[in-house]
Formats: C-alpha cells, structure tokens, sequence
C-alpha cells in the first residue's frame, strides 16, 4: 500500500469521527475542506453548491479566494458538474475554458458531490501547484469522501 493510500484512510476515518450524526450539509463540507487541505500538500480545497439549476456558488474552503460563481458551462466544476463525473486535469492550461482563479493553480481534480437520490449537490473542487498531481488514488478516495458528503442528504434537496 502506497503512503498516499495510508494518509487517505486515516483522513476517512478522521472525516467519518468528525461527521458522524452531523446532518448540516455545510457543517460537513466545512469539516472536510479542513480535514483534507491540512492532511494534504493541495493548494486550495473547498466546494462549490448548486444554487440553482446550471449554477455553482462557493461553500466551505481552505485557502486564498475562491471564484464566488461558476456557471455550468465554464471551468473544471462546471464540466464536471454537467457530466455528474470525476475530472482530472494534469495541466489545468490545456483544459478549455479554465477558470484561473490563482495563478499558482497547476493541475486540479473536480468530484461531484451525489446524495443517494441521487441528485447533484455540489462539486468538491481540489487543486495543486504541482503539474499531473492527482491519480487514481486520488480519485478513489475523494469519490468516496463525496459519497459520505452527499449520504448527509437523506430527504431531497438541502441547499
Ligand atoms: N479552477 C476552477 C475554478 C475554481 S478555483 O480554482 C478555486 C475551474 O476551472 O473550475
């Protein structure tokens, strides 16, 4: 098992402590965004909501300012968002129609936030000042922290 791996596990089981009978779903997007930017090396953590159909407002983040809107149609959130798909970006230059919110950005992994509904409620967005910084490590986890966010939606819509 890789290093990567190991921190991974203890982030989920410091994540499930921390959010158990939490039932505010920005309490516990607050709560991970803190767990994961601190665990990690990642340049910004946080998650953007759907407020309304098509559009993304920022939520619970950790580190410097954040684009406070993103509509469906621009960015790695709004794609990934319209796809209801993991995006991995290597090189967040050669993405078409990136938002350059920090110029230090390099590289950057969107998972969409499902409830069991399953409808979207959000994106957690993560980002690295380090070129093709993410894999499927990463994948695998942050999916299955986006699945424990979402679980908090029991009964429709929250946001
Ligand atoms: N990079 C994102 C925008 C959000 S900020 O980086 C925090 C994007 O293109 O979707």
């Amino acid at each position: 098992m890789t290093d990567k791996q190991e921190l991974y596990d203890l982030v989920r089981a410091r994540i499930r402590e921390l959010i158990a009978g939490e039932t505010d779903l920005i309490a516990v997007m607050a709560a991970v965004a803190c767990e994961l930017h601190h665990s990690f090396d990642f340049d910004w953590t946080g998650f953007y909501r759907v407020v309304e159909p098509g559009l993304l407002k920022i939520g619970p983040y950790q580190g410097s300012h954040g684009c406070l809107t993103i509509s469906f149609d621009k960015g790695v959130c709004g794609a990934a968002a319209r796809l209801r798909k993991t995006l991995t970006v290597p090189d967040v230059r050669q993405f078409p129609g990136y938002i350059a919110c920090s110029a230090s950005t390099k590289s950057e992994i969107v998972v969409p936030v499902l409830t069991p509904g399953p409808d979207l409620v959000a994106v957690l967005d993560v980002d690295s000042d380090r070129l093709s910084a993410f894999d499927e490590i990463d994948r695998v986890n942050l999916e299955e922290i986006c699945r424990m966010v979402g679980a908090v939606v029991r009964l429709g819509r929250a946001i």
